[in-house]
């Protein structure tokens, strides 16, 4: 904390969490001041949306996540045969868009990667150092749909019955990125693709660093649990997943161009929802914090 806190004004967006967050510009430098604030406003509501006039450009949104620890700098997964759009290693594209500025076609094999986004995930649970915050910046949304939902792993945790909590206490699961991509109706990747993304382990359940509260960690990377059959463990993680986002536990955010939204991975899920991806520009920008420093 530093000396003169401050609290930032938050509109609560939905019963259990998320939350609207005014007088924050990452147009401009940020002060420890507002960064306390705001790493507070993050433990309770673990997704905070920040409005502004005009979309936060790729250096602005880095400086920013600077701010909120270490950040990923690595290149988007390697699609086998894409080129890049952004030349920046701490922004991953999450737009529908080629590296010269074209909507991708139906078919395209990144587009079709893409629609995994549509599973109920955290991202980089398929690395050992684990994702805290993303950010994402809204530089074009479509005329419709598109939206984000999001999922209270706390909540779900804490209204998983006893049985269901000492049953999954302690348990490790293997979170692979491929799993995902298959999952979501993806082509098979290569064998260099897949060599790029090694499986990484997480329990089921951790605690907060940041709130104290106990966190359902699942994910559509989640494939596997050590230890466990494979029939055992998708019939545990489909329970589960379809525990925690049952709809008392999801929010539905509708973008408006400018917005960054920022979201803990290490207390909710997320997907995004379907809109026309052939033919409508969405232009999103994500950085992303990671629990430690990666040198490599
Ligand atoms: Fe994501």
């Amino acid at each position: 904390m530093t000396d003169q806190s401050i609290t930032l004004e938050a509109t609560p967006l939905h019963p259990l969490f998320a939350a609207r967050i005014q007088g924050i510009d990452m147009h401009a430098a940020a002060s420890p001041a507002v960064i306390d604030a705001l790493v507070a406003a993050m433990d309770e509501y673990a997704v905070c949306a920040v409005p502004h006039a005009t979309p936060v450009g790729n250096e602005d949104l880095i400086a920013f996540a600077a701010h909120l620890g270490p950040m990923d700098a690595g290149r988007s997964p390697k699609i086998t045969g894409t080129g890049i759009r952004i030349p920046h290693n701490e922004i991953t594209d999450q737009s529908n868009l080629d590296q010269d500025g074209a909507i991708y076609t139906e078919g395209d094999r990144r587009l079709l990667f893409k629609r995994a986004n549509r599973l109920w995930h955290t991202d980089m649970s398929f690395r050992q150092v684990r994702a805290t915050y993303s950010l994402l910046a809204a530089h074009e949304i479509p005329p419709r749909g598109g939206n984000t939902e999001f999922a209270d792993m706390r909540a779900a945790y804490d209204a998983l019955d006893e049985a269901m909590k000492k049953r999954i206490d302690g348990l490790v699961g293997e979170h692979c990125y491929w799993h995902s991509r298959t999952l979501g109706g993806g082509p098979d990747p290569t064998d260099e693709e897949r060599a790029g993304r090694p499986p990484a382990y997480h329990r089921l359940v951790h605690t907060h660093p940041g709130s104290g509260r106990k966190v359902l960690y699942v994910a559509s990377h989640l494939a596997r649990i050590q230890g466990w059959p494979d029939d055992e463990a998708r019939a545990l993680i489909e329970e589960l997943t379809a525990f925690a986002t049952r709809p008392e536990f999801v929010f539905s955010y509708e973008w408006s161009d400018g917005d960054v939204v920022i979201w803990d991975n290490l207390a909710t899920m997320h997907r995004a929802t379907p809109f026309d991806d052939t033919r409508y520009v969405r232009d999103m920008r994500r950085a992303t914090c990671r629990e430690a420093p990666i040198h490599s």
